[in-house]
């Protein structure tokens, strides 16, 4: 290769899209003339580590904003969002709600109901003929950026959901999960939002009070949202109900829920007032991620266990007295579900573990 071949080869590389280069290009191309072998070492070393380089979080913001050029719907109408976000958030937003804008199901986002680790909550205007006036839409933070609540004690007796909400069956694809390599866990993060996603169509269906879910994608649910604009209902631990009857005839009402979850397989596996939206006397159960199979994860009855225990607590403070222990054992008979488990002597937990508080 000689200087002009090489020089050519570093001018089209210039136009690639990888943030650190094109700067260290520049002080290469001074030493140009010096050492022509050096160059194309160092030219092949970079090429090398530029596949390394890793874009930071705002690069991909800059680059997501600069792709989502309006885009034009229908009668000319772009996405414009009315919520006033940072440039950091607006790279989420277009890139995770503007395809439903496209789809026609929201026509704007109004506000952020709030925003976690795993993650942001918005409250969006739905398009006319969705069923709703609004719709809340739940944006996971890609698993890049995201800090990754350890799903392992869920996972287990689960099928792998592809972005389609399909069953992943592919040897490679399981390995990479077992193994969580990137490829494994990213997987693993679409599967997560996939089980949340299958769980509230099954549960809408069956007449649990959780939201009707409308769509979903790799990274965003959108579901029936609780509240009024600018209002979003609170959630059942920030609330003062009016009296114990109130409180007594919601206690049964969550429990008339559990039990229809039971009969459709299903523990929520983070029950709490955190996790109970309650909004003018009405409710519902959100935030199911983690829901597990009774028949197929041999922590269930512990984590059923949990689920009531934590609700119950919730109650006393009603003076509702209730045996969580009692009533988990009642259910989980009730349904059928292996009653070896309630011992809790039993060594089916024999890895050791515990369930996180
Ligand atoms: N359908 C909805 N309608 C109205 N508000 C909602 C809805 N879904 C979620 N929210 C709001 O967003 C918050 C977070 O939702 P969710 O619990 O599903 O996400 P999360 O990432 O698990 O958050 P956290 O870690 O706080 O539990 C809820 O506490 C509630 O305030
Ligand atoms: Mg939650």
């Amino acid at each position: 290769m000689n200087a002009n071949q090489l020089s050519q080869l570093l001018e089209n590389e210039e136009s690639e899209d990888i943030p650190e280069y094109p700067r260290r290009r520049r002080s290469l191309a001074k030493t140009e003339k010096k050492d022509l072998e050096s160059l194309v070492l160092f030219t092949s070393l970079s090429r090398k580590s530029k596949k390394k380089i890793k874009k930071t979080e705002s690069v991909v913001i800059d680059e997501i904003l600069q792709h989502s050029n309006p885009s034009l719907v229908g009668d000319e109408q772009t996405f414009s969002p009315t919520f006033k976000s940072s440039r950091h958030e607006r790279g989420w937003i277009m890139e995770y709600l503007e395809p439903f804008f496209k789809q026609q199901m929201i026509t704007d986002v109004i506000s952020r109901v709030k925003g976690g680790k795993e993650a942001n909550v918005y409250c969006c205007r739905a398009f006319p003929g969705l069923g709703a006036e609004l719709v809340a839409a739940k944006i996971y933070r890609p698993r890049m950026f995201r800090s990754l609540r350890n799903d392992s004690l869920y996972r287990e007796g689960r099928i792998v959901l592809d972005d389609q909400g399909k069953e992943v069956h592919n040897d490679k694809a399981l390995h990479a999960v077992t193994k969580g390599s990137a490829y494994g866990k990213e997987l693993s993060h679409t599967s997560w939002l996939g089980h949340e996603y299958l769980t509230l169509e099954r549960l809408h269906a069956a007449g649990a009070d959780v939201p009707k879910p409308y769509s979903s994608d790799q990274n965003t649910i959108l579901m029936q949202y609780l509240g009024e604009e600018y209002q979003s209902a609170a959630t059942l631990n920030e609330v003062h109900l009016p009296s114990r009857s109130k409180a007594k005839n919601l206690f049964d009402r969550m429990i008339h829920n559990v039990d229809l979850m039971m009969a459709n397989k299903c523990i929520h596996g983070d029950l709490s007032a955190y996790n109970i939206l309650y909004w003018q006397g009405e409710v519902l159960i959100i935030d199911f991620p983690q829901a597990v199979n009774p028949k197929n994860n041999r922590s269930s009855f512990e984590i059923f266990k949990r689920d009531l225990t934590r609700l119950c607590q919730y109650f006393q403070r009603y003076d509702i007295q209730s045996n969580p222990v009692e009533l988990a054992q009642y259910l989980w008979k009730k349904h059928g579900y292996n009653t070896m488990m309630i011992d809790s002597n039993t060594d089916w937990n024999d890895n050791g573990r515990v369930l996180p508080e």
